[in-house]
């Protein structure tokens, strides 16, 4: 377990007195009520889309990501499609919303332009892993207030999901699950199927991955971002930070794009991937400001576009370089080209050199997610997420495509 207190905080970006101070209050009531270790690592993640996009949704990650389709189910008024890399990573789950009423989803979309475009599309959140479902729920509800979409059962069935409401911050929810089996499960109410050519759609995507070796390179979600408002910056870190067992590992100022990037990390598995980094970025000063400051505003800009959600989840991919060292081909390097060549696109090339420690692209937003795809190879066990360079050159990239896109 790690001591909160002894970590030094990395990067640049201030915090104010307010911050550090309920920061440490934080830890400290994690620690005597031992969230730290009732909460584990995240199971999945959940991402919604409307019907229509669900396998055009699926193919992209079987062609793009480390992850297999490996069934569907109905619960409730929701269907869900499971992507699984191993055991040990959290799941991808993309869902869909089968209720003919509109849900939360739908109203938090309707608030800005291209959102609002395609309301039934967003990350939804991610689901924890517990060891004591009704003792985190006594304390989240009774001491801390943290709000609940149900209260939790009585008595409730395995795998039984516990979400909070969306945040304020983030417009994300928090779900906890108790894991009754080592191997990973789902409540359901029956397993659904794909009909035959969606599943031959599925295998040719993913057969383009493996023989592309790809496979060989692309690594599961190393970490995952979600954009904010300015002034919900550090409010946002400190509700991620008290609902789950993560802890605060350091913020840098991207001042020429006047944006600071915030990383929260586990770091209780072994390899981070189990239990992914959460990234929040915001702008320096708001929007109506930036006019004062000269300075341009993408982060701010996409939170105005788009509302508050997450903007990428990031792929790790393994170091080491093809061909002769001095021409200094580099594994993302590769990746990328087959990708392109497969006619996914990208912003901007692939940024940064080993030499500042990784090198890390952008892809363009997904149609079918409004997500991004971020590849991103450490060399040398570079121990960070970006370097400022690389986070000023792709945070422009990102925004100059929102502008026109
Ligand atoms: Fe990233």
């Amino acid at each position: 377990m790690i001591d909160y207190f002894s970590v030094k905080i990395k990067g640049d970006k201030k915090n104010s007195d307010f911050f550090f101070e309920y920061l440490d209050e934080i830890y400290k009531f994690r620690k005597e009520n031992k969230i730290d270790f009732n909460i584990k690592n995240i199971h999945h993640f959940v991402v919604q889309t409307k019907s229509e996009f669900i396998v055009p949704l699926i193919c992209e990650w079987l062609m793009q990501s480390p992850y297999n389709y490996e069934f569907s189910f109905i619960h409730e008024s929701k269907r869900h499609h499971v992507l699984r890399f191993n055991d040990q990573s959290p799941d991808i789950l993309i869902q869909e919303n089968l209720s003919p009423e509109e849900d939360y989803i739908f109203f938090q979309n309707s608030l800005n332009p291209k959102s609002k475009v395609n309301p039934n599309i967003k990350f939804i959140g991610e689901v924890f892993e517990v060891t004591d479902l009704k003792k985190l729920d006594e304390v989240l509800t009774n001491t801390q207030k943290i709000k609940f979409q149900n209260p939790l059962p009585d008595k409730f069935y395995d795998d039984y999901i516990h979400w909070t409401n969306p945040s304020i911050y983030t417009h994300n929810c928090i779900g906890y699950k108790q894991r009754p089996n080592a191997q990973r499960t789902y409540l359901m109410d029956q397993e659904w199927n794909f009909d035959d050519e969606s599943k031959a759609r599925f295998k040719l995507s993913k057969d383009m991955f493996n023989n592309l070796s790809l496979n060989k390179y692309v690594l599961p979600i190393d970490h995952f971002a979600t954009r904010i408002y300015s002034h919900d910056r550090e409010l946002a870190i400190l509700e991620y930070l008290t609902l789950t067992n993560y802890w605060f590992w350091g913020a840098y100022n991207i001042g020429d794009q006047n944006s600071s990037t915030n990383v929260c990390r586990n770091l209780q598995g072994d390899p981070e991937s189990i239990s992914p980094a959460k990234v929040f970025t915001a702008n320096n000063t708001p929007a109506f400001l930036s006019y004062l400051d000269g300075l341009p505003c993408p982060t701010e800009n996409f939170v105005q576009l788009y509302g508050r959600r997450l903007h990428h989840f990031a792929l790790g991919v393994t170091d080491g370089f093809i061909g002769d060292e001095s021409k200094n081909y580099r594994n993302v390097d590769y990746v990328v080209d087959q990708l392109k060549n497969s006619h996914m696109q990208f912003l901007d090339h692939v940024i940064g050199s080993c030499q500042e420690g990784l090198k890390q692209i952008f892809s363009k937003k997904s149609l079918h997610s409004l997500l991004i795809t971020e590849y991103i190879q450490r060399c040398n066990e570079f121990d960070g997420f970006f370097t400022k360079e690389n986070v000023a050159a792709l945070t422009k990239a990102a925004g100059d495509d929102d502008l026109i896109t």
